[in-house]
């Protein structure tokens, strides 16, 4: 089978197929093999890990979209106090460099949470990931957030690095798991609360079903799953709810009532703009006055307020005809209100604006999926591929 449609039979990402040989000349030139017959001939067992850990990005850092922290502390201190017999299991799946996991651990002793109170689990497909984590030593470009109170808090820095306390560590268990190849049926209903998030985005639509799918199994009735925030809408297409709780894309299963939370009205993505790294290209520089507006048009839609979001980004664009973000916001609210043309033409107005806008590039890409149209998708995802990785490479 060729390494493409290997690997995604394999771990569900539908890649391009220019990453893909790159990774495959890459493990050919580690071989010392002259020939792609040759490799192919290798490609199982021990070598097809070594080709996915070639394509996987492993990419985190501590408390990113802090607020989703917050709301999981928030759901395990009231499951303690209605089942104290009960210790709540949490999962964070895909965990990469165990960033997602720690962070859920530095919350909740932060929130005065007992260590042994909950179990909290990280896996993930990458056994160089894995083994990140389980070192637990970080650079500073895990701390990208912009409060790091808990950096002093928790970690003990050593030369360049950041060596995580053993107390936070203790509350964590690693193994690697690849999503498709979990027991699904020991595990039903095992989680209380589930983290996936920022792998979604990788997968097209079919794959994307099976994750939901899998996703939903090993989640409780009753419990909370969190996506990334361009995530949310294709949980939200497929028998989950998004909650009110701005900022934290948070959903439950939609047959369950009983986690206390109050659901959206509709099912409306939340989602926020402070994504890690900000640098907004040439005519897209926002000025002061625009950025508070915008963060208001922002916060309007994320509490389901769509006609206050629409009236705050048409005053932006009123003041500037290039503010890319309200396009982009209105784009968002179109979706919420299941006008996916306008949707399009607003986060494709935003793109002309600001060609490296990777929330739009997300958007469309997922729009694109639902529409079946598999090339495009993937061409918007390779596009926020690079963004993210100009952006890392910034920040690094
Ligand atoms: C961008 S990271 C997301 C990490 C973290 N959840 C976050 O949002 O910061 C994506 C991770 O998905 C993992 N991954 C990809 N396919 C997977 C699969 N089928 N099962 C489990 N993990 C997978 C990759 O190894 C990578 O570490």
């Amino acid at each position: 089978m060729m390494p493409r449609k290997l690997l995604y039979r394999t771990t569900g990402l539908d890649l391009d197929s220019a990453s893909v040989e790159r990774a495959v000349r890459g493990r050919m030139g580690a071989l010392g093999l002259k020939t792609r017959r040759d490799y192919l001939a290798r490609l199982s067992g021990a070598e097809l890990q070594e080709l996915i850990e070639h394509v996987v990005v492993p990419e985190s850092w501590m408390f990113r979209d802090s607020e989703a922290f917050n709301a999981v502390a928030a759901f395990v201190r009231r499951r303690l106090a209605e089942r104290p017999e009960r210790a709540p299991r949490i999962l964070s799946l895909p965990c990469a460099g165990g960033e997602e996991p720690y962070s859920v651990a530095m919350a909740l002793r932060d929130a005065g949470i007992a260590p042994g109170a909950c179990r909290i689990e990280g896996m993930d497909i990458s056994a160089a990931a894995i083994a990140r984590a389980r070192a637990a030593r970080y650079t500073r470009n895990a701390f990208r957030s912009q409060h790091l109170g808990f950096r002093d808090r928790h970690f003990k820095a050593e030369g360049q690095e950041y060596v995580l306390n053993p107390d936070i560590r203790a509350m964590v268990q690693f193994s690697q798991a690849n999503l498709f190849e979990l027991d699904l049926a020991a595990n039903a209903g095992r989680y209380d609360v589930l983290l996936c998030r920022n792998l979604l985005i990788y997968f097209d639509d079919a794959t994307t079903t099976r994750a939901i799918g899998a996703l939903r199994t090993l989640l409780a009735d009753d419990g909370i799953l969190f996506a990334g925030y361009a995530e949310v809408p294709a949980y939200a297409r497929r028998g989950f709810m998004s909650l009110a709780l701005p900022g934290a894309f948070a959903l439950q299963k939609q047959a369950a009532s009983a986690a206390g939370v109050a659901p959206r009205r509709s099912t409306p993505p939340s989602w926020r703009h402070d994504r890690p790294v900000q640098r907004p290209s040439g005519r897209a520089l926002q000025r002061p006055g625009t950025d508070k507006l915008l963060s208001l048009a922002q916060f309007q839609a994320n509490s389901g307020d769509f006609p206050a979001a629409t009236r705050s980004c048409q005053a932006l664009l009123a003041a500037d005809p290039a503010c890319a973000g309200a396009y982009f916001v209105l784009g968002m609210v179109s979706e919420c209100q299941g006008d996916s043309e306008a949707a399009l033409r607003n986060w494709r107005r935003c793109l002309y604006l600001q060609p490296d806008h990777y929330e739009a590039l997300c958007s469309l890409a997922l729009l694109a999926e639902q529409s079946g149209d598999g090339v495009r998708a993937r061409s918007f995802r390779a596009r926020a591929a690079r963004v993210f990785d100009d952006r890392m490479s910034v920040a690094a």
